[in-house]
């Protein structure tokens, strides 16, 4: 006998949750959008009336939202997804994170050590790692092997006046949270597992990270939001002596991207297993390879 569709809540309800989350649920074959959080009660009503879900509002309603759901996908500002995933693991609610976990170190940890103790399922949105052109690349380059370097670029335009994506958090805390998470996940796939990290930022949300991997390989990122449309884009290439391969161009639609992260959450979940390549241990890595960064842009600019 089919079992039931697994309850999704969804918390959030600004731009990214209503053009990505929110239909990636709704469209999943084995997910009901069961439920929306949101600080504001219009807002998570007017979501959760458009997929026929229920609505809660404000801290004193997640309670009775994590009981109505059986996984959680988020689609906040980090630091306000920290604590609402812990609260959420320890529920037993499986989890479809956002990336960055959080913005420190703690805050990463904590909701690792939540997920490991009550032994839910999860997966961080690292979108490049969910792109299916992305993963054929990956595939094709991890089978050749042997690549001594590899750099890449990401020019966004999310600090635009105009952008949808000119968010308080973005605005504080910059591309190097904001996208150089997606570029250390891709270089961790492509290259093995990151040891390392030195970092400098320029002007205009720039910043610098060069990545030392185990096996010796080393890689670059360079990153920031501050950039307008015609000057935004995303470069990657990997190099060795024997030649170059560069990363396809991305289709813009993000939504089989998440599709696809969900299906494989849902299958872990069915399949009563926790580990993905993405999971929440994967998106505490790449938090701490941020962090340090970081902390060593902050330490720079002190002098
Ligand atoms: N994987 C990707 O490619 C990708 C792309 C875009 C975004 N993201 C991620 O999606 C997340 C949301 O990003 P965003 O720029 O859309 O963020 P945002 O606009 O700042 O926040 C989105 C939602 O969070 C709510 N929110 C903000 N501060 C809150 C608080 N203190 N308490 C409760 N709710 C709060 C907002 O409520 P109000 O509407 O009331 O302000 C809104 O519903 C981030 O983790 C970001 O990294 C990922």
């Amino acid at each position: 006998m089919a079992s039931a569709p697994l309850r999704f809540g969804l918390v959030g309800t600004g731009y990214w949750a209503r053009i990505t989350h929110a239909p990636a649920l709704a469209a999943a074959p084995d997910i009901e959008l069961a439920a929306v959080w949101g600080r504001s009660a219009d807002a998570a009503a007017a979501l959760a009336g458009t997929y026929g879900a229920g609505a809660h509002s404000g801290a004193g309603e997640l309670g009775a939202f994590l009981d109505a759901v059986d996984g959680v996908a988020f689609a906040v500002p980090p630091d306000v997804q920290a604590p609402i995933a812990v609260a959420a693991a320890r529920a037993g609610k499986h989890l479809m994170l956002e990336k960055p976990l959080a913005t420190s170190v703690t805050g990463a940890d904590e909701v690792a050590s939540a997920v490991a103790e009550s032994g839910v399922a999860s997966a961080v949105f690292f979108t490049l790692m969910f792109r299916a052109e992305i993963r054929a690349w990956l595939a094709e380059v991890t089978a050749r092997g042997g690549w001594l370097t590899g750099l890449t670029t990401w020019f966004g335009s999310s600090l635009g006046e105009s952008s949808p994506f000119n968010t308080p958090w973005r605005r504080e805390k910059g591309a190097l949270w904001d996208i150089a998470p997606h570029a250390v996940s891709l270089l961790w796939a492509a290259l093995g597992p990151v040891t390392g990290v030195t970092a400098d930022a320029g002007p205009a949300d720039v910043s610098h990270l060069i990545l030392h991997h185990e096996g010796g390989a080393s890689s670059t990122v360079t990153v920031s939001q501050n950039g307008g449309e015609a000057a935004a884009g995303f470069e990657a290439y990997l190099w060795s002596d024997r030649g170059r391969s560069v990363a396809p161009r991305m289709t813009p639609d993000p939504v089989p991207a998440l599709s696809l992260a969900l299906t494989e959450l849902v299958a872990n979940i069915r399949a009563g297993r926790t580990e993905h390549p993405c999971d929440v241990r994967f998106g505490r890595d790449v938090g701490h390879v941020v962090a340090e960064a970081q902390r060593q842009i902050d330490q720079r600019r002190r002098g």
